[in-house]
């Protein structure tokens, strides 16, 4: 039996009452606590706008898109981002027709160095768009991205689906470019089930992001007021037609609208961010601690208080004496779940086959993570007795292989 998962959700009583409150409400569909969730995570991560959409999926689309209007980018724009992610982030680059060109990640944070992207834009100079991704929580090197941004006429959006809360320089993660993302899925630190939310300082990318979340309609109200009888679009209109925004489109757009009861979750969770944050954090700390002695089998995680980590993950060492497949089977036999450090998507996942070749030999550390790497949970929820279990089980299976 599994004793200690990657991740954990728990239903409290505020939980169950902001669930109720919807019930009550009578309105289940996007409202004011969606409005209210928005307004938080603005504050949260320090951003003028932030708009909710149904996923992290959802806001890296709606964000790419956004970018398509504002600059006018053509269909086939490259994007240079990493190889090792989830592989939502390469999805959305293809779902808005543009496509992905691949840096090499660091071999101990696991992202993006400024040193591979401009290796990729050597080969790509006509690439428009730096997605860097803040994997696991690890923080890009945001400043030295903006400046090769600035000096090559690029724009810059973050995938910082996994970080919430990460601190660079002082500043929170997603909130360093012109746009940031984030997953609020229930793997993740500040959880809603399924929801995301895309972060700008800019009115322009706010406003674009609201409408193509709503099937490009011409509305622009963050809340709708028709119900209490007064539309502001609708009252300026001059002209004769039979204008409805709500039924008048005038870009293409999409659905992504959440439901209340996404926005009441990820608010209660919001409100205990820091201190999932900081157990996190802790527990990090605490199993590297507790796994110093198999530093020469396993690269252990880099450790910085200032990290919001997602899980612990690990990476076996070059000649090791156990392979992933086996030890992630012991692990899970004894107790503690895994996770693969998701596959170098170019190299290593099916659906991007077609890369390959072009790839195999360029991106090293992310097909070495991609097929070494693997995470186990550090979650907020596990207590002492599950760290120490945990530290336990890893040194009863590796320490007889030394
Ligand atoms: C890095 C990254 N980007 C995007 C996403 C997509 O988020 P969602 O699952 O909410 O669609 C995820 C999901 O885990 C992710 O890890």
């Amino acid at each position: 039996m599994i004793r200690v998962r990657v991740g954990d959700f728990r239903l409290g009583e505020k939980e169950r009452k902001a669930l109720l409150d919807v019930i009550d409400s009578g309105r289940i569909s996007e409202g004011k606590k969606t409005s209210d969730f928005e307004k938080a995570w603005a504050g949260y991560i320090g951003t003028r706008f932030s708009v909710a959409v149904n996923s992290g999926t959802s806001a890296l689309m709606a964000g790419l898109t956004a970018l398509k209007y504002k600059y006018n980018l053509k269909p086939g724009t490259k994007v240079v981002t990493t190889p090792l992610t989830f592989i939502a982030t390469i999805n959305a680059i293809y779902a808005t027709g543009f496509v992905p060109v691949f840096a090499d990640v660091d071999s101990h944070t696991m992202v993006i160095t400024p040193q591979s992207v401009k290796e990729a834009l050597k080969c790509e100079p006509g690439a428009r768009i730096l997605l860097p991704v803040h994997l696991m929580g690890y923080p890009v090197d945001m400043d030295s991205i903006n400046d090769i941004a600035k000096a090559n006429n690029l724009i810059v959006m973050e995938d910082a689906a996994q970080a919430h809360g990460t601190i660079y320089k002082g500043k929170k993660v997603g909130g360093l470019s012109e746009l940031g993302i984030y997953s609020f899925y229930i793997a993740h630190n500040v959880q809603a089930g399924e929801m995301g939310a895309v972060v700008t300082n800019d009115a322009q990318i706010f406003k674009l992001v609201k409408k193509i979340k709503a099937h490009g309609r011409m509305c622009e109200c963050e809340v709708c007021t028709r119900p209490s009888g007064v539309c502001r679009i609708l009252d300026s209109y001059k002209g004769d037609a039979d204008f409805d925004p709500r039924f008048c489109h005038d870009i293409i757009g999409f659905n992504f609208k959440v439901m209340e009861f996404q926005a009441a979750l990820g608010l209660t969770q919001l409100e205990k961010a820091d201190d999932i944050f900081k157990k996190r954090n802790q527990n990090v700390k605490y199993l590297n601690s507790g796994l110093s002695g198999l530093s020469d089998i396993l690269q252990l995680p880099y450790y910085s208080p200032e990290v919001s980590y997602l899980a612990y993950p690990v990476v076996l060492k070059d000649g090791s004496v156990i392979s992933r497949k086996k030890l992630r089977a012991e692990l899970e036999a004894s107790g503690v779940e895994t996770r693969p450090l998701f596959g170098c998507v170019p190299t290593q996942q099916k659906a991007y086959e077609f890369m390959k070749a072009e790839y195999i030999k360029k991106i090293p550390n992310a097909q070495y993570i991609g097929t070494n790497g693997f995470y186990v949970g550090c979650h907020q929820y596990l207590k002492k007795e599950d760290l120490d279990f945990m530290i336990s089980v890893f040194k009863k299976i590796l320490q007889d292989k030394k």
